[in-house]
C-alpha cells in the first residue's frame, strides 16, 4: 500500500512577505525534512479570507485580521510529511509573538506592533480537518 503523508497549509502572512523573510522561513520548513508539494503567491479576496477565518467571525480582532491579511501578497505552501501539521505548528510557535520561544519563527522574527491584531509572520492549520478545508480554499 502507498503512504500518503499528511499535508497541511501554510501562509506566509502579509507582514512576513513585506519583511523579506519568505526564503527563511521556507528554509526552516525544508531543514525540518518537510517537503513543499505547492506554492503561490498572491493577494487574497476579502471572500477567501472570510471562508479560511469563519471560525474567528464576530471576535474583536476579526475585522483588523481580514483587514490586515488582504494588506498584500501572501505565499501559500501546501507541506508534506508524517504529522506536518502539529510539526509545523511547533516550528511557528505561539500565536502572540511577544512570549513565542526563542528558536520559533515567530518568536526569532516577530513581535507587538501594539495593532488590533497580532501579525505573527505565518499560519498554519490546526488540525485533519482545517487542513483539508483551508488546502481547498488556498489551491483550488
Ligand atoms: P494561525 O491560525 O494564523 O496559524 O494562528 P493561530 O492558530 O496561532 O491563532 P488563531 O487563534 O487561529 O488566530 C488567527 C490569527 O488571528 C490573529 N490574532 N490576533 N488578540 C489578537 O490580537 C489576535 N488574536 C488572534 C493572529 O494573526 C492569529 O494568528
Ligand atoms: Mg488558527
Amino acid at each position: 500500500m502507498t503512504h500518503h503523508p499528511e499535508e497541511t497549509l501554510v501562509l506566509v502572512k502579509p507582514d512576513g512577505v513585506e519583511r523579506r523573510l519568505t526564503g527563511e522561513i521556507i528554509a526552516r520548513i525544508e531543514r525540518k525534512g518537510y517537503e513543499v508539494v505547492d506554492l503561490k503567491m498572491l493577494v487574497p479576496t476579502r471572500e477567501m479570507l472570510a471562508a479560511h477565518y469563519e471560525e474567528h467571525e464576530g471576535k474583536p480582532f476579526y475585522e483588523p485580521l481580514l483587514e490586515f491579511m488582504g494588506s498584500g501578497p501572501v505565499v501559500a505552501l501546501r507541506l508534506a510529511g508524517d504529522r506536518v501539521i502539529e510539526g509545523f505548528r511547533s516550528l511557528a510557535g505561539a500565536t502572540d509573538p511577544t512570549v513565542a520561544a526563542p528558536g520559533t519563527i515567530r518568536g526569532d522574527y516577530a513581535r507587538d506592533w501594539g495593532a488590533g491584531v497580532q501579525k505573527n509572520l505565518v499560519h498554519g492549520s490546526d488540525s485533519t480537518l482545517s487542513a483539508e478545508r483551508e488546502l481547498a480554499i488556498w489551491f483550488a
